[in-house]
């Protein structure tokens, strides 16, 4: 079994999952109240609530699961890419937890995890497959010929679309996180109201959405603040459709341009309901099959990170008392 440890933002988690990918635990206990009243994650503020959150939540990891560490064969956790002194957190005490049992280590690409999110429960994906990732920092479509690495074959040249998200959502004065807000008032509007830009850059499967957040912004000041309050629904729903379009316009063509018989989505923005609902219908009509995983599996938490690594190469004790935590690439 394998003890899992996510903490690259602002959620602190823990999961066990088994190493055919049962899963048998995954704790996410979420700061974004915490940092709602700052618009945004405040970096400081995270490491230190992880730190207060980190034992208890591991803890509840353990015993949701009916276990205890004497039954735990690998500890794994994300090295990376993330905030430098929220991941600190997480590989400390992974290092430590391992250390005293004298257990293997295994530092996670926090984007693999999302890559292979749809490797977990009862039926797996397995390579070859696609995977269009859409995060809160990254977007971008993969090539994955074995689950224990993956090949990006076109990403965002600017904003990630949970970015998009996240800024829109703040323009039109929803709460953070912004995301599953615009998600819940898209619903109500009318997403043919107005018009937003469509930008699909190059010829080949980049992304970006910097061009589309400046519409907005532009669209709400034109419209004035009343009026904008007022049509906040229609705003949504346009906005909303409009990044939804990128993504699936970039995912039919990497289907098409890869032959590809398999598709997965992974990362926050593959929990909104249009993503989901029009992946479906998209991968239907080119006789692909779709994984879509749970929501709960699509923003941060520790059982992707369990997932990706029974693909990845652990390290043995004491090797990965140097291990260090790294911001950038994992
Ligand atoms: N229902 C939803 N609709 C649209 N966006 C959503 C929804 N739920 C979550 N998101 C967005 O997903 C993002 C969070 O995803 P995730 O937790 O994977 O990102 P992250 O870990 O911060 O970034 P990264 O994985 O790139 O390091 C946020 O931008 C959030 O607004
Ligand atoms: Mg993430």
């Amino acid at each position: 079994m394998i003890l899992a440890v996510e903490t690259s933002c602002d959620d602190t988690c823990a999961a066990v999952v088994t190493d055919d990918g049962e899963i048998r635990s995954n704790v996410i206990a979420s700061q974004g109240l915490l940092h709602a009243r700052y618009g945004g994650v405040v970096p400081e503020i995270a490491s230190r609530r992880h730190l207060e959150l980190i034992d208890a939540v591991i803890d509840d990891a353990l015993e949701r699961a009916g276990t205890g560490m004497d039954a735990i064969d690998r500890v794994a956790v994300t090295r990376g890419p993330g905030l430098i002194g929220a991941l600190l957190v997480g590989v400390s005490v992974a290092k430590a937890l391992a250390a005293v049992r004298r257990l293997p280590l295994v530092p996670v690409d926090h984007l693999h995890g999302h890559v292979v999110a749809s490797t977990l429960g009862d039926k797996p994906i397995e390579p070859p497959f696609l995977c269009l990732v859409a995060s809160g920092g990254h977007t971008f479509v993969a090539s994955v010929e074995d689950a224990g690495s993956y090949e990006v074959l076109g990403q965002t040249l600017d904003d990630a679309a949970g970015e998009a998200f996240d800024k829109g959502a703040r323009l039109l004065g929803l709460p953070y996180p912004g995301g599953p807000e615009m998600d819940r008032l898209a619903k109500q509007g009318d997403a043919a109201a107005f018009d937003f830009p469509r930008s699909l850059p190059g010829d080949g499967l980049d992304f970006s959405f910097s061009g589309l957040k400046t519409a907005l912004l532009y669209r709400v000041r034109d419209l004035g603040e009343e009026e904008a309050g007022r049509r906040r629904a229609d705003l949504a729903a346009s906005y909303q459709r409009a990044i939804v379009d990128s993504l699936l316009t970039r995912a039919r063509q990497a289907i098409e341009r890869e032959g590809a018989r398999r598709f997965a989505i992974g990362g926050g923005v593959a929990a909104n309901s249009e993503l989901r609902e029009r992946i479906t219908a998209t991968c239907a009509e080119l006789c692909v099959e779709l994984w879509v995983p749970d929501r709960s599996l699509c923003t941060d938490n520790a059982a992707m990170i369990a997932a990706a690594s029974r693909f990845t190469p652990a390290l043995d004790y004491p090797e990965y008392l140097s291990l260090d935590a790294s911001a950038r690439v994992a």
